[in-house]
């Protein structure tokens, strides 16, 4: 069992999907067959974290229970945290700083979808990791939207620039981020930014600064999507659809997850079987207790 516990960071002001996202939380809008944040939630279960807490605004907290429960379904711990005001990625790490209690942490950015072959592998060592912390570059056509690496001269990550006018390199950093313990504490001295949110690139510069940062690449195998706006919400929904269909194999299953974690067992298994007997969800959660 890993020593990293998790936090889906799954608040925000949606603004950019209004008014889809008037009424109703951006991570609880479907992509394809699942609610969003099932898939950074699966990403967290895969990295083999089983507590985990869920950041939502006050007005959205409930829905959130609703959905997901204690997380005794799939043999996982939920923490419900609230933020008052979207004032910053980075406001995560002090607004569960009793909950990680000095652990090591994963968070993911609730409208993050990442898939790929080799993703365990690479998530493994992640939290093999026992000091320091380790973050994702991704090569994207329009860096300016994120958070832009600069490497320098040996390759090495030099500084990590939000959203640049002039961006030093393709590489946008994920929303998936691998902290240790010294997160919160860290979290706790940032200033906010002119845009008034505590970034998460002034913490990671933080780690940087300390020699402690890991940028590893993510490449081209591997598929990475941020849903904030209409059309990106489409793709993942068109992405999901092809190779669920196309494979018979789903995209961010947690019972699956849970399942193969041996986390849950056959009994519970086939109660969630049960609860979606009127779709291909539930035929394919009683198709893996088939064996
Ligand atoms: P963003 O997509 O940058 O912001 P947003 O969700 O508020 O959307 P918009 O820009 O359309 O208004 O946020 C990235 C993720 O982080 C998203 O899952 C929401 C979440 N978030 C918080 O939970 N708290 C925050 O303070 C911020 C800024 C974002």
């Amino acid at each position: 069992m890993s020593d990293y516990r998790g936090i889906v960071l799954a608040g925000g002001s949606g603004t950019r999907l209004f008014p889809v996202t008037q009424a109703v939380s951006k991570q609880l809008v479907p992509i394809y067959d699942k609610p969003m944040i099932y898939y950074p939630l699966s990403v967290l279960m895969l990295a083999g974290i089983n507590e985990i807490a869920i950041i939502t605004t006050p007005e959205d907290q409930i829905q959130f229970k609703r959905l997901l429960g204690t997380g005794e379904q799939w043999g996982v711990r939920f923490e419900y945290i609230v933020q008052e005001r979207p004032e910053g990625l980075a406001q995560a790490y002090t607004l569960s700083r009793n909950f990680l209690d000095g652990h090591p942490s994963a968070m993911v950015l609730g409208d993050n979808i990442f898939y790929g072959h080799g993703l365990v592998g690479l998530l493994s060592q992640a939290v093999s990791r026992k000091s320091g912390g380790t973050v994702f570059g991704y090569q994207v056509r329009n860096p300016s939207q994120y958070g832009v690496v600069d490497f320098g001269k040996g390759g090495q990550a030099k500084s990590i620039i939000e959203k640049p006018e002039n961006p030093a390199s393709n590489y946008a950093v994920t929303g998936l981020y691998f902290l240790d313990g010294m997160a919160s504490e860290l979290a706790g001295k940032i200033q906010p930014s002119k845009r008034g949110e505590l970034e998460i690139t002034s913490l990671l510069e933080e780690y940087l600064n300390l020699g402690k940062l890991d940028v590893k690449l993510m490449g081209r195998g591997y598929s990475w999507f941020d849903t904030g706006t209409h059309e990106s919400m489409i793709d993942a929904t068109n992405y999901v659809r092809t190779i669920q269909n196309r494979q018979g194999l789903q995209i961010g299953c947690l019972e699956e997850i849970a399942y193969t974690n041996g986390w849950i067992d056959d009994d519970l298994l086939r109660q969630r079987a049960d609860l979606y007997a009127k779709n291909e969800y539930g035929a394919y959660l009683a198709q893996i207790l088939k064996g």
